[in-house]
């Protein structure tokens, strides 16, 4: 794992090429053409993905049906969808996103002190991915391990200031148990047991990461990406977009489809972890962000991942002489490597798993 141990060239804050006022962006930012987002086409494409009312799953047995119902098709239409009525506080949203906006306006000097290193990702950093004179993405992050406890006690939890430790405590807990929740339904939905899902994830002992994105404002926003196309490698994401401005976009055929929060709402995406155990009955879809050249764009994505050693393959129930099994076993901590030395490279990971099988 020698190549995880630094990065490969000097970091850059894109926070402090964007607060250079520059005008052109460096060319180790602009993206291949075929790559670049077609801004200034909008209202091509007017779908949006799905919302779904968790509150039916409360309710009574035909609101609960049609609910599980509901998130079954936007898994397999879309891999994406938004979830309003969840059970999370709106002052706790409001104050995990003030919290993290005041870390990144923080003084650099500060920030540095949490500078990430790609053996862990832990802390702040400007690049995913290991390769020398890779083409970089637009945007700063902080990055955390949440769960288990023991990773997170190992790790040394970087030292942020208590008060935002709190609160991002009190946030983890509270989409942790929004998490298990969707693995139910997602469980029931694929005719398992309620409970499958989550054992074949490891039982108490799964993982969960904090990937907070900080896209500071681009002069040049039709050359870059925020984000390149990427699927989510873990098993459930969920993320909180900006409040104010858009960026994620979804790929949907050969369209890119810009994704328009619902204030409140959290947007909830399938993980390769779920294709694979579901063999493909749902599949993890790409994404990618777009930045722009008037508003700096905040969003936190929450990771609900397996326990980081256990095999993870197509549950035997969703093995069939129709559908045989797609992917060979692979644990999450040989899984994330991937990512971690090539950055985000659209769906070839999990591709790469059909082709071993
Ligand atoms: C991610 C991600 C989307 C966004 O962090 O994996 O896809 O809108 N983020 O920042
Ligand atoms: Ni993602």
């Amino acid at each position: 794992m020698d190549c995880l141990q630094g990065w490969p060239e000097q970091v850059v804050r894109v926070q402090a090429l964007s607060d250079s006022g520059l005008m052109t962006i460096p060319d180790v930012y602009v993206k291949p053409p075929a790559e670049r987002p077609s801004i200034g086409n909008g209202g091509a494409v007017t779908s949006d993905i799905p919302v779904i009312e968790l509150g039916g799953l409360a309710e009574g047995a035909a609101e609960c049906r049609a609910t599980i119902r509901a998130v079954a098709d936007a898994c397999s239409e879309w891999g994406f969808f938004q979830v309003v009525n969840h059970g999370v506080s709106p002052d706790l949203v409001a104050r995990v996103r003030e919290v993290w906006r005041a870390f990144f306006h923080l003084p650099m000097e500060e920030k540095q002190a949490y500078a990430n290193d790609p053996k862990t990702y832990e802390g702040y950093g400007s690049r995913l991915g290991v390769d020398k004179g890779a083409i970089l993405d637009w945007g700063d992050y902080f990055f955390l391990h949440l769960l288990p406890e023991s990773i997170k006690n190992q790790n040394k939890w970087p030292a942020l200031p208590s008060s935002c430790r709190e609160t991002v405590q009190e946030y983890a807990d509270e989409l942790a148990k929004l998490c298990g929740t969707l693995m139910k339904v997602l469980s029931i939905s694929l005719g398992l047991d309620a409970e499958q899902l989550q054992t074949a994830f490891g039982g108490d002992a799964v993982g969960a990461c904090l990937r907070v994105n900080y896209y500071p404002r681009c002069p040049q926003p039709e050359l870059t990406l925020g984000l390149s196309a990427h699927s989510d490698p873990g098993g459930l994401t969920i993320l909180l977009a900006d409040d104010c401005v858009r960026g994620l976009q979804v790929r949907r055929g050969d369209d890119w489809v810009t994704v328009q929060p619902i204030p409140g709402a959290f947007i909830v995406n399938i993980g390769d972890q779920i294709q694979v155990l579901s063999n493909a009955v749902y599949r993890s879809v790409e994404h990618r962000v777009v930045v722009n050249a008037a508003q700096e764009r905040l969003s936190l994505a929450f990771f609900y991942n397996p326990r980081s050693d256990v095999a993870i393959a197509p549950v035997s129930k969703l093995v069939t002489a129709e559908r045989p099994q797609l992917y060979r076993p692979m644990t999450f901590d040989e899984y994330r490597l991937h990512i971690r030395k090539k950055g985000p490279k659209g769906k070839s990971q999990v591709e790469s798993l059909k082709a071993q099988c």
